[in-house]
């Protein structure tokens, strides 16, 4: 996987990016990473690259050209026109699934803005994706264009090592994930559950599927709407209903999951 970062805060990026896991996999050759300086490209000759809202209202927007020129070079020095993903709170939301399909691109460029946006008729001429990694509002695109490409690093074969490999965790099923434990067995009075210390696969499996559903139910119920649930698992939540559950639901979450479970 190549990515392409058009910034004017290249150093931002680089510093994020050749950092642990994904760090190793750019030393290593899985990834690649070259960030474009938008303000190399001012066509002021004076490194501006941003102009005041026709229309009026606050802030700056970033110039068409200057954006479009940086694009441009990096194209034609790649030979290529991968997707351009440009980062805004405009956007599709960022999810798992996103991730899952742009890691299938072998190139991949992102446009981060800053100031109140980019120009937007070279968005329309250079933009193939609009993403949003979430309803709140940062002071640029770099820190979206990095959590996506961590994200997507994930997926990419040779960057997480067996052991890192992200088959069970949380959204592979639609679920949040369990609960996890290490040394040792007593830490400030508070016990590891005696579940996960029994040896036995069947169990501790169960545990930890119920555990999934709980906390999916307590924190992200609208995730359970979608997830596939077998018998084990309705029977699971059925019991969560029941009088006397040391895990006492609120009422708002007995009356999503009697709702949930009637159909
Ligand atoms: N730029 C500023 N805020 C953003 C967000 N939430 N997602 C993507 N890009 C952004």
């Amino acid at each position: 996987m190549n990515y392409y970062v058009l910034t004017l805060f290249p150093e931002m990026i680089e510093n994020g990016m050749n950092t642990s896991i994904v760090g190793r996999a750019i030393a290593k050759g899985y990834l690649s990473l070259t960030t474009v300086n938008i303000r190399d490209y001012s066509v002021t000759g004076n490194g501006r690259i941003d102009d005041y809202p026709y229309g009026g209202g606050a802030g700056m927007v970033m110039q068409a050209e200057p954006v479009c020129r940086a694009y441009e070079d990096l194209i034609g020095r790649i030979g290529k026109r991968p997707r351009v993903v440009y980062l805004t709170p405009q956007g599709r939301v960022f999810s798992q699934q996103m991730a899952r399909e742009l890691a299938r691109e072998e190139d991949l460029i992102f446009l981060c803005g800053h100031y109140e946006g980019v120009d937007e008729r070279v968005l329309e001429e250079i933009a193939t994706d609009f993403v949003s990694i979430g309803d709140y509002v940062l002071t640029g695109g770099e820190l979206p264009a990095m959590v996506m490409m961590d994200s997507v690093a994930r997926m990419v074969p040779g960057v997480l090592s067996n052991q890192e490999s992200g088959q069970n965790e949380s959204f592979q099923d639609g679920l949040l994930e369990y609960p996890q434990y290490s040394r040792p067995e007593e830490w400030r009075g508070k016990l590891v559950p005696q579940v996960l210390l029994s040896g036995h696969h069947g169990n501790v499996d169960r545990w930890r599927r119920d555990q999934s559903l709980l906390r999916t139910l307590r924190s992200r119920p609208e995730l359970l709407e979608r997830a596939a649930l077998d018998k084990k698992d309705r029977k699971y939540l059925q019991s969560l209903l029941e009088e006397g559950q040391e895990t006492a639901l609120t009422d708002d979450e007995k009356s999503f999951l009697a709702k949930l479970l009637a159909i």
